[in-house]
């Protein structure tokens, strides 16, 4: 089955947030705060409001109305304060882009600066022990003695990992049209990976009960979690409607998408391990490091990975963080998971080395039986099976452990692996489908972010119902359809297909109609452990010359449950694992000590992998039906592929040339 928006996406039809023809739509273009750290003495709006088109210019001059709770980074110009460099301090509405964009550059503003500090470091005095980190969970856990598991090791590792921030880059900037209509109810068409919760929270900054706005998304040029929360623009286009009463459309540069769309938190990660001589855990310490600024705590769940992997008889984990003069992180593509897989899976493969075990050979032996910091049983856990197939299909058995001994010409060659997890969750849903001039429409606010979720939706209705997927019709996409949560957390399809599914059992019965409410049916989830898991292979090339490393070979083996669809299936696998070769070897943004902010702020200088940086990319899965996770059988799939690549391709870097690299991205000045 192919895509259902296939047609419209590549003729161009598919209409996206900024592209709805609007009459009389203005533009806004935001200014944003030179200074890192103080208070803005004075916003000068006087030399661009006597610009040509300028309608007005919105400042903390004259604050907006705004809910009093509101969260602090959409709480635009309320406060004189300056939190970070890039923050949106004012904006201007004109009658077009380029008038606009002109004008907010003749936007003067005084500025009292004050020292910033914007490094993160494992010694920084400012750091403390957040109460939770995302989504709630604790911030330490452990059992058993640690100290003494070291001690008793056969074979230790202590290491410490690096990743630096990490930015989203979707191909679709973050835009918002929005505009008042004659009611007073606020629309806007947002970019958003979730109408309904993007709608509550536009309600929520404005003070606004959530029937008096609705949001609009139908298609969405990727998230990958910056578009999981509001953002700015959408804010500000409500509020610069209201102030012109005209509607008024806002498009994000790519600059500032840098600023104000949200990052993957640097991480430092201390490791300790020990194993006994046939290679058994004897004990794990993952500490994370991590940052968030002053005006939101942001907790990333990096060591988490730590409390799922490994058996262990003492495992400890911890997270640290420090509020800096930068903007608050957020969600991307598993946020946590993936930098703490990173750090894990490298140190797991150190001490494969210090303990003379093959690699593959030594995850299999600490394959845990209940998820060990829990003690829950796994709804289904599939890791040695996903290790062994990928081994068979990747020719392991032949390989030489000794690191730095394979040379083609300049090629120094190596190959790695790393394993992979991610959590299995849902949320509630509702959805109602009905039947349509003898067909079926299925109706509920879920996002399609460019994975195909109206397919596998349509797909996971038709079997339900029994017909030709041809024959339903899905509405998303838009706030005043029934309640559904976030494409995100890699719940979007377990949460939404158990609605459908639901709603489409009671239609069968009803004849007409079927309206599903899954709160209840997921309040009574039983305790378990549910995760999906993997094992990603890679083989590279190393120049010896250069140090550029070229990837020369991915595979990714996954068991994330029943796959509702394969070629979705493997698309958002191969996605996942390709942002983790960016990760890998090349995506970096730096911050600026001097000045604040970020230093990167563009795709000439924030690398991704192109096509011809991923030669060979594989994604298979092993069969696994889970019925203890929703209808479908499913689990998950947005975010594992992510997860362990880029320590699969750090490994196999190790196996290569015989230096380690503990600091991503593998650039060839850390090879040389
Ligand atoms: Mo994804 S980072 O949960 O949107």
């Amino acid at each position: 089955m192919n895509r259902i928006e296939a047609r419209v996406k590549v003729t161009g039809l598919a209409t996206y947030a900024a592209e709805y023809p609007v009459e009389g739509v203005t533009y806004a273009c935001a200014v944003q705060s030179r200074i890192a750290k103080g208070r803005i003495k004075r916003v000068d709006g006087g030399q661009a409001l006597e610009m040509p088109g300028v309608l007005a210019v919105l400042s903390s001059e004259d604050p907006p109305r705004l809910a009093e709770d509101a969260d602090p980074e959409l709480a635009l110009f309320q406060s004189r304060e300056v939190a970070y460099r890039g923050q949106l301090i004012a904006a201007v509405v004109a009658d077009t882009y380029e008038n606009a964009h002109a004008a907010a550059a003749a936007v003067r503003v005084d500025y009292d600066p004050d020292d910033h500090d914007v490094r993160l470091s494992a010694d920084h005095p400012g750091l403390y022990r957040p109460e939770v980190v995302n989504p709630g969970l604790p911030t330490d856990t452990g059992h058993g003695d640690v100290e003494a598991g070291l001690e008793a090791a056969a074979a230790t590792v202590d290491v410490t990992y690096e990743t630096p921030v990490l930015h989203n880059n979707p191909m679709e900037p973050h835009a918002a049209l929005a505009f008042w209509d004659d009611e007073g109810r606020l629309m806007v068409y947002d970019t958003a990976q979730g109408a309904t919760a993007s709608r509550d929270l536009i309600a929520a900054t404005l003070g606004l009960p959530p029937e008096r706005v609705r949001v609009v998304s139908r298609h969405v040029g990727g998230g990958f979690g910056s578009k999981g929360t509001t953002r700015p623009q959408a804010v500000l286009a409500a509020l610069a409607a209201r102030a012109v009463g005209r509607p008024v459309k806002i498009v994000l540069t790519r600059q500032q998408m840098f600023d104000v769309t949200g990052y993957r938190t640097p991480t430092i990660q201390r490791l300790r391990l020990g194993a006994d001589p046939e290679g058994r855990l004897t004990a794990l310490e993952h500490v994370a490091y991590e940052q968030s600024s002053t005006l939101v705590e942001f907790a990333e769940q990096t060591a988490v990975v730590a409390r799922v992997m490994y058996a262990t008889p003492a495992l400890r984990t911890a997270h640290r963080l420090v509020r800096l003069d930068v903007a608050t992180p957020s969600w991307m593509r598993a946020p946590g998971e993936c930098p703490g897989m990173y750090a894990l899976e490298s140190a797991m493969d150190e001490l494969a080395y210090a303990a003379g075990l093959d690699p593959v050979e030594l995850r299999v032996r600490n394959d845990a039986e209940t998820e060990p910091d829990s003690g829950l049983p796994f709804s289904s856990r599939n890791l040695v099976a996903c290790l062994r197939e990928g081994a068979r299909r990747f020719g392991w058995e032949h390989r030489d452990p000794a690191p730095g001994i394979r040379r083609e010409g300049e090629w120094l060659v190596g190959t790695g692996v790393a394993a992979s997890t991610y959590p299995a969750r849902r949320l509630p849903c509702k959805a109602v489908a009905t039947v349509r001039d003898g067909d079926f429409l299925v109706r509920l606010a879920a996002a399609d972010i460019g994975t195909g979720a109206r397919t596998a939706l349509a797909r996971i209705a038709a079997s339900t119902l029994g017909v030709a997927p041809e024959r339903i019709h899905l509405e998303l996409g838009d706030s005043d359809l029934p309640d559904a949560p976030l494409a995100g957390g890699s719940m979007g399809m377990a949460s939404w297909g158990t609605a459908v599914v639901r709603a489409c059992e009671e239609l069968r019965r009803d004849g007409k109609e079927g309206r599903a409410d899954t709160t209840e049916e997921i309040r009574s989830d039983a305790p378990l452990a549910r995760h999906a898991f993997g094992a990603q292979f890679a083989e590279v090339r190393v120049s010896a010359v250069t140090g550029e490393v070229r990837l020369a070979r991915l595979l990714g083996v996954f068991a994330a449950g029943h796959i509702v669809d394969a070629t979705l299936a493997r698309s958002q696998f191969i996605g996942g694992m390709t942002m983790g070769v960016g990760m890998a070897l090349m995506e970096e943004t730096l911050t600026d000590a001097e000045f604040g902010g970020f230093l990167h702020r563009d795709l000439a200088q924030y690398h991704v992998p192109a096509c011809a940086d991923v030669p060979d990319v594989e994604a298979v899965w092993l069969e696994e039906r889970d019925g203890a996770l929703n209808p479908m059988g499913s689990k998950g799939i947005g975010e594992i592929g992510i997860v362990g690549t880029a320590a699969a391709i750090g490994n196999a870097v190790y196996h290569a040339t015989g230096h380690r690299v503990r600091q991503l991205p593998i650039t060839p000045a850390k090879i040389l």
